[in-house]
């Protein structure tokens, strides 16, 4: 078992990439402390945890500082540390052009996916730096490092988090902490790619099975990602399989960035 008594919170993992990684990391052998504002969500996927591994969660909002603070205490609560932090939760944000795009919603994406992974980055830290031992994952996306359009806040947020990656690892690196990033291309199954394709579908006039073909022709692979192929990545990522890989962000996009 690659991650045998460790302790994994996991951000954004009632659903979708985020309840996909948990699962994983619990059949690797870890306990797993999940967070996301839905309950229903996260009692349905620490039941199904349950069933094999250890699972808890608490309820909270991401772009709050109190919150955040409130999952770390939570979590060590329950298991008295956190060896792995996963940055996942995240929402796409308006689907318009800078002109148009509001500023509390431009606030609110940045702050659920850069912020956030900021201050709980922050609060786990020095209990890693203690023990000598951690590792940080960011969940960024292949809109770091492309150029779609009517996304602004989303692929800031999501570049922003790569440069953390980056100032985190060099801080972390001889402390016996390390920090990475992934970029998932379309991971079609999930329900924020699914109200993307939609939206960006009637935007462009056409039926979202094309607009879903259409983007999927871009990648080398012609085809989506899944959930599980982003969080065997993730294992990757956060076992010590990569124990020489810091400050990177690895892209599973079915061959569409190149740097
Ligand atoms: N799907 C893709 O194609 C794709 C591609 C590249 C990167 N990503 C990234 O992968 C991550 C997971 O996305 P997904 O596709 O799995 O989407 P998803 O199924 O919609 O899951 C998003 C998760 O984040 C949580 N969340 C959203 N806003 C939150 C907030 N303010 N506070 C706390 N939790 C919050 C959601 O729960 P609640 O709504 O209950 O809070 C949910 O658990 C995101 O960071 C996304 O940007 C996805």
């Amino acid at each position: 078992m690659l991650l045998k008594d460790q302790v994994a919170l996991i951000t954004g993992s009632g659903r979708g990439i985020g309840r996909a990684i948990a699962r994983l990391f619990a059949g690797e052998g870890a306990s797993v402390f999940l967070t996301a504002r839905t309950q229903s969500e996260l009692a349905s996927t620490a039941a199904d945890i349950n069933k094999f591994a250890k699972a808890a969660f608490v309820t909270g909002d991401l772009t709050s500082a109190l919150d955040c603070a409130r999952i770390v205490g939570a979590a060590r609560k329950k298991f008295r540390r956190v060896d792995i932090l996963v940055n996942n939760a995240g929402h796409y944000g308006p689907v318009v052009p800078v002109q148009d795009y509001p500023l509390a919603e431009f606030d609110n994406v940045i702050a659920v996916h850069l912020r956030a992974a900021f201050l709980l980055s922050k609060l786990v830290l020095p209990e890693m730096y203690g023990r000598g031992y951690g590792v940080i994952l960011n969940i960024s996306s292949l809109s770091a490092k492309s150029a779609f359009a009517w996304g602004s806040a989303y692929a800031a947020a999501k570049a922003g988090m790569l440069g953390l990656t980056r100032v985190m690892a060099a801080e972390a690196a001889r402390k016996g902490v390390r920090v990475n990033a992934l970029c998932p291309g379309p991971v079609t199954e999930t329900v924020m790619s699914q109200k993307l394709g939609a939206t960006l579908a009637k935007k462009m006039g056409v039926s979202p099975k094309e607009q879903l073909e259409g983007f999927l022709n871009t990648l080398l692979q012609g085809r989506a990602q899944t959930v599980d192929e982003i969080a065997n990545a993730a294992l990757f990522l956060c076992s010590d399989q990569s124990s020489a890989v810091t400050g990177q962000s690895i892209n599973v996009d079915g061959g569409a960035a190149f740097f």
